[in-house]
C-alpha cells in the first residue's frame, strides 16, 4: 500500500488530503476563454477518482499571453462564473483546485491571426517562429497588474490556490535568461519580474496557496527556486522542458523511450514542499519518488488523463484495474491540433458528459474478430458490460501493429504498458481469448465486431517496413528505406536496420519525416536516426521505374547506392466478410488504417452498438 501517497500534505493554508497531482494541462474543453461543461465533468471525473490537487492549465493573464483560442482567461470578469462552476464540481469530493497563471511571452502556439509577441526583448523564437517586439516598461507593469488581477478573480470564485508558471521557457523565465532577455532598463534584472508578479499576486489574494512552477532542467531553475523561497511562497512545482525549442519542448510531455518517473533525478532540495512531475505513470513509483525524498507530491498527469480513478483503485487494493498510460502523447496531440482533450487508451476521456460507463445488459455472446487494439478494446467493453466475449486472433499473439512496432526502440515501452494492461484488463473483463485459427463455430455469436486492422501497402516485391519489424532483415550491406512520411513504421525500420549495422537511407516524401506522429515522439525519432548515421533525404518518393525522385520538382532524381529497398508507403484495410444473419459491427484500421485512438474508440464503440 502506497501510504505516503495517500498521507495528506499541508501546502501553505490548505492541506492536501493526498499527495497525487493533476499538474496544469491544456484541454481545449473550452469555449470563448471560459470553461465548457466538458471542461467542469473532465476535472469533476478527476476529483471523483480521488486525486488531492487539481492545478487549473495555464491561464492568460493578460490577452496578450493567450497562447491559443482555448486559453483560459483569467483576466475576464466573467471567468469567476467559470471557476465556480468548476469549484463546485471538485472541491466537495475534498479535492483542491488551483489555478496556474501565465504569459507565454514570445511563445504563440496560435494558428491565424496571430496577435502580436510580447517579450523582454525582439528575439525571434525557432519552434513557433514567433518574432516578439520588447515590452515598454509600461506594458510590463500592466502585465504585473494582471497576474494581480487574476489572483484577485481567483479568490473571488474561490479557488485554494495560485500557480506562476515560471517554467518552460514562458514570460518569467524569458526574463531571467540572459539570451532573452536584453534590455537596458531596470528589468535587465530579470528576477525583478518574477519578484513582482509574486508580491501583486500574494497581496491581491492573501488567504490562496501560492506556488511556482519551473523546469528542473533549465539553466534558471536554481535561481527561481531562490527567488519563490525568497518570496516566501508556499511550494515548488518541479516539470521539465523547453517550449521555445524542438528538442527541449519533448521534455515538456516527454513520451517513452523517455524513462518513467524521469523527473527524480533533477528535482533539488528546497526548505518548500516540492511537487515533482514527469512521466510517473504508476502509485509504486511516485510512493518510491517521496521516499527516497525526490519531492512531497506527485504530479501523475497524463496517467489522470487516462485514468481518472487511478487514486482511488490503488488505495482500495485495485492497482490491476488501473488504464495505465501508455506514454503515446495522444493527449498532448490534441492540444496541438487544436481539438478537445482525447486519450488513446481511454474513449470517455473529454466524453465524460456522453460516453458512460459500460452498461449492465442482458448477457450476450460477443464475438471479436482480431486481437489488435480495436479488437481488445471491443473485448474489454463487451466483457465489462457482462457479456460473453470471446476474441479471435489468428496470429499467436495480441497486439497487432502495436505488438509489432514493439520490435523497435520508437514503440518498445509503449508496446509493452499496452500489452501488459491489455492483458490484465482483458482477463478482469473474463474474455476468452483464442489465438491461433479459429474453429469451426467459433462465428457462433449474438453479435460480432470484425477489428481485422490492415496491411502494408505493397508495391512490387520489395519488403516492406512491417517485414523488418518482424524481424526479416535484408541481407545486403546498405538498405535504402522509401517512406511516404506518414506512420512510424518506416522510421522504425530504418532504425532497426542501423542497429543491425546496415547503412541505411531514408527517403522521406513528405514535408517533415513521421507527420502523424506527434511531434514529441518524432523528435526523438530524427535524434536516434542521426545518432545512429542514418541518412535522411527529404521530399523524395519512389517513382514508377524504382528511381528516387523530387515530390516539389519531380524532374530531378537522387541516385542512392544500396543493396536493397524497404518500402514504407502507408497500409491498406484487411477486411472480412461477417456470416449472414448476425449483428456486425466493424472498428478501427479494417475500415481504413489510422492511429491507436481511432482504434479503441471504434473498438468500445462496436461493442456498445452490437448489442443496442
Ligand atoms: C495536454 C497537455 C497540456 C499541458 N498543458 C500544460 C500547461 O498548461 N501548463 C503546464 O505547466 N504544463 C502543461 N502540461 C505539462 C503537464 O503539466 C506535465 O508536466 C506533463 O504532462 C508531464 O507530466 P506527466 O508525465 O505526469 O503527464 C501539459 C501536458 C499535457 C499532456
Amino acid at each position: 500500500m502506497a501510504h505516503r501517497l495517500f498521507s495528506p500534505l499541508p501546502l501553505g493554508p490548505v492541506e492536501l488530503r493526498n499527495r497525487i497531482v493533476s499538474t496544469a494541462h491544456q484541454t481545449t474543453l473550452v469555449h470563448d476563454h471560459q470553461p465548457t461543461d466538458e471542461f467542469v465533468a473532465y476535472h469533476e471525473a478527476r476529483a471523483r477518482g480521488g486525486v488531492g490537487l487539481i492545478v487549473l492549465e495555464a491561464t492568460a493573464v493578460h490577452p496578450s499571453g493567450l497562447l491559443t483560442s482555448h486559453t483560459l482567461g483569467g483576466y475576464l470578469p466573467q471567468i469567476v462564473d467559470g471557476y465556480r462552476r468548476v469549484a463546485a464540481a471538485v472541491q466537495p469530493h475534498g479535492t483542491r483546485l488551483f489555478v496556474q497563471l501565465l504569459h507565454g511571452g514570445r511563445e504563440q502556439i496560435a494558428g491565424p491571426p496571430r496577435a502580436p509577441a510580447l517579450a523582454p526583448s525582439s528575439v525571434p523564437s525557432p519552434r513557433f517562429h514567433a518574432e516578439p517586439r520588447a515590452l515598454s516598461g509600461d506594458e510590463i507593469e500592466e502585465l504585473v497588474a494582471g497576474y494581480g488581477r487574476c489572483a484577485e478573480l481567483a479568490a473571488s470564485a474561490g479557488l485554494d490556490g495560485i500557480e506562476i508558471s515560471a517554467a518552460h521557457r514562458y514570460l518569467v523565465e524569458q526574463f531571467l535568461d540572459p539570451e532573452l532577455n536584453l534590455r537596458e532598463d531596470d528589468w535587465r534584472d530579470g528576477s525583478r519580474f518574477l519578484s513582482a508578479v509574486l508580491d501583486a499576486v500574494r497581496a491581491a489574494a492573501p488567504g490562496l496557496c501560492l506556488g511556482v512552477r519551473l523546469s528542473a532542467d533549465s539553466p534558471q531553475a536554481r535561481t527561481i527556486a531562490s527567488l519563490a523561497e525568497s518570496a516566501d511562497v508556499d511550494y515548488l512545482s518541479f516539470a521539465l522542458g523547453d517550449s521555445s525549442t524542438y528538442l527541449g519542448s519533448v521534455g515538456i510531455v516527454p513520451p517513452p523511450p523517455v524513462e518513467e518517473a524521469a523527473i527524480g533525478p533533477l528535482t533539488f532540495e528546497s526548505h518548500l514542499p516540492r511537487i515533482a512531475t514527469s512521466r510517473v505513470v504508476e502509485a509504486e513509483r511516485a510512493e518510491r519518488m517521496l521516499a527516497e525524498g525526490r519531492a512531497e507530491a506527485v504530479g501523475m498527469t497524463r496517467a489522470l488523463i487516462a485514468d481518472p480513478e487511478l487514486p482511488r483503485k490503488v488505495r482500495e487494493g485495485r492497482p490491476a484495474q488501473v488504464v495505465r498510460c501508455i506514454g503515446c502523447n495522444a493527449c498532448i496531440a490534441h492540444y496541438h491540433a487544436g481539438t478537445a482533450l482525447r486519450c488513446a487508451v481511454n474513449p470517455r476521456t473529454g466524453r465524460e458528459l456522453r460516453l458512460g460507463p459500460p452498461a449492465a445488459v442482458d448477457r450476450r455472446r460477443i464475438v471479436v474478430v482480431g486481437g489488435g487494439p480495436a479488437g481488445i478494446a471491443a473485448a474489454i467493453e463487451a466483457g465489462c458490460a457482462g457479456h460473453d466475449v470471446v476474441l479471435l486472433e489468428q496470429s499467436g499473439r495480441l497486439g497487432g501493429q502495436i505488438a509489432l512496432a514493439g520490435a523497435a526502440p520508437g514503440g518498445r515501452d509503449v508496446a509493452r504498458s499496452f500489452l501488459e494492461d491489455a492483458e490484465r484488463r482483458l482477463s478482469g473483463a473474463d474474455v476468452d481469448v483464442r489465438l491461433g485459427a479459429a474453429g469451426p463455430g467459433d462465428l457462433e455469436a449474438d453479435g460480432i465486431v470484425l477489428a481485422t486492422g490492415a496491411a502494408p501497402y505493397q508495391r512490387g516485391n520489395w519488403p516492406t517496413a512491417w517485414d523488418v519489424l518482424a524481424g526479416e532483415l535484408p541481407d545486403g550491406r546498405s538498405v535504402l528505406v522509401v517512406d511516404w512520411g506518414g506512420d512510424p513504421s518506416g522510421l522504425d525500420a530504418a532504425e532497426l536496420l542501423a542497429a543491425a549495422g546496415k547503412r541505411v537511407t531514408i527517403a522521406v516524401a513528405s514535408v517533415a519525416v513521421g507527420e502523424l506522429v506527434h511531434q514529441y515522439r518524432r523528435n526523438l525519432y530524427l535524434q536516434r536516426l542521426y545518432r545512429a548515421g542514418v541518412q535522411i533525404l527529404h521530399h523524395h518518393e519512389l517513382d514508377a521505374e524504382g528511381r528516387l525522385r523530387n515530390v516539389f520538382a519531380p524532374e530531378l532524381a537522387a541516385d542512392v547506392e544500396a543493396d536493397d529497398i524497404v518500402l514504407a508507403l502507408g497500409r491498406v484495410p484487411s477486411e472480412v466478410d461477417p456470416p449472414p444473419g448476425v449483428p456486425c459491427e466493424r472498428a478501427g484500421d479494417c475500415l481504413s488504417p489510422r492511429s491507436l485512438e481511432e482504434a479503441v474508440l471504434e473498438g468500445t464503440l462496436a461493442a456498445r452498438a452490437v448489442v443496442a
